[in-house]
């Protein structure tokens, strides 16, 4: 079976994202480093645990000096201080050295956390990234964006701190929910809608193929999305400007997760799915694109069972405004968005009217 390699240069923090299936049983042969002479230190969480257990088994067969596992409870809550304090205090505990390796064997939600610790622990170990969702397969394990929550909002506290390996096993995406692959197809669009009119093509004829799980077919969608995301953070890699096109849809999306309340009730990717609806209906009004582009970007999310409206979620023009308002303070009552112009084609616009805002959260909350 076919294995793609997606390398992402930056200078001395440049490393390779292996994809394919069947890595995990040979995850030695992807690691860019000797097994024996380092010490692994495993974060996972309760659903991925076995994925985990067979890794720490193979690594100490390989004669890891030290190789132990720290399971979280799965789900959003466990992106937190407390969470990150554990992790701290567990390799702390164990003493975790310069020559150490964190592996985060999970979701976004794992790679975020533990990309964290490791970038804070004696001030930067090295991590391994191994995406057991789509999602992260496709976007969170890569870039090198790592991080928690607060009580403040998402993400807030965090760091830039590159993997040295990411290891993206297509073979775990069988046990992922349906729901939350669906979730993960939403980034992958993304990347088609953003500046890649083919790709986006591409996913009209094989959407099917990809979410059935068809190895060939989900591996080129995997590649294609780490590709894009690579020659973005290449360019960018601190988000000061052309990294931002990679949240097209995220700041309606995710004021539509806070109103949501993070209760699983709203997945992330289904926000994004809403929010690149939205961010659609938001350059129509502008006049960047055609009506023709945005039915056609909603009716190929309603053809894989993507949500393309609010639907019962309570919540009002007033607060989705003040959640988009706190992360895009308008001045002048322009705002900052990324604007798709047509398919395949984005700008990062800083003079948005507030006015066209609302309107947008008009269509979608009152139906005008
Ligand atoms: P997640 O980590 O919560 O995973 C989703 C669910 O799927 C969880 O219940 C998890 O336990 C389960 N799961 C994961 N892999 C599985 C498998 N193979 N089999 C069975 N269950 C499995 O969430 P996610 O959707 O992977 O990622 C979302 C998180 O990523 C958010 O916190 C978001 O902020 C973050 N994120 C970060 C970046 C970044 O650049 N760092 C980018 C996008 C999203
Ligand atoms: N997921 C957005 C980014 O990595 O910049």
């Amino acid at each position: 079976m076919k294995q793609y390699n997606v390398h992402i240069d930056l200078g001395d923090r440049s490393y390779d994202i292996t994809i394919g299936s069947s890595l995990l049983s040979s995850i030695d042969k992807y690691l860019p480093f000797d097994i024996a002479d380092k010490k692994f230190f495993l974060i996972t969480d309760t659903n991925v645990e076995l994925y985990s257990l067979s890794v720490q088994k193979l690594l100490q067969a390989n004669g890891a000096e030290f190789c132990d596992v720290l399971t979280f409870p799965f789900g959003e809550a466990t992106k937190s201080y407390d969470s990150l304090k554990k992790a701290h205090d567990w390799l702390l505990k164990n003493n975790v050295h310069r020559n150490s390796v964190i592996m985060a064997i999970g979701g976004g939600v794992i790679g975020d956390l533990a990309g964290f610790a490791a970038a804070t622990a004696l001030r930067g170990v090295y991590y391994v990234q191994v995406p057991t969702s789509l999602l992260a397969q496709v976007d969170s394990s890569v870039g090198g964006k790592t991080g928690i929550n607060t009580y403040y909002g998402k993400n807030l506290v965090g760091a830039f701190y590159q993997p040295v390996a990411v290891i993206a096993d297509t073979d775990t995406l069988q046990t992922l929910p349906k729901r939350e692959l669906l979730a993960g197809y939403a980034e992958i669009v993304k990347y088609g809608l953003i500046d890649d009119l083919d790709f986006f093509e591409w996913l009209e004829e094989n959407a099917k193929s990809v979410l059935e799980l068809n190895k060939a077919a989900v591996s080129y969608a995997i590649e294609a999305s780490c590709r894009a995301k690579a020659a973005i953070v290449e360019a960018d890699e601190r988000e000061g400007g052309k990294r931002a096109l990679l949240n097209l849809g995220h700041t309606f999306g995710h004021a539509l997760e806070a109103a949501a309340g993070y209760d699983g009730s709203l997945l992330h990717g289904e926000g994004v799915a809403i929010g690149i609806i939205m961010a659609y209906e938001l350059s129509l009004l502008l006049g960047h694109c055609t009506q023709g582009d945005v039915d056609r970007v909603r009716a190929h999310f309603k053809s894989v069972g993507l949500p393309v409206d609010i639907g019962s979620l309570s919540t009002s023009i007033d607060d989705l405004l003040a959640i988009i308002s706190r992360d895009k303070k308008a001045v002048d009552n322009k705002m900052v968005f990324v604007i798709p112009s047509g398919i395949g084609k984005s700008f990062i616009s800083k003079d948005v009217p507030k006015d066209m805002v609302v309107k947008v959260l008009e269509q979608f909350i009152l139906g005008e």
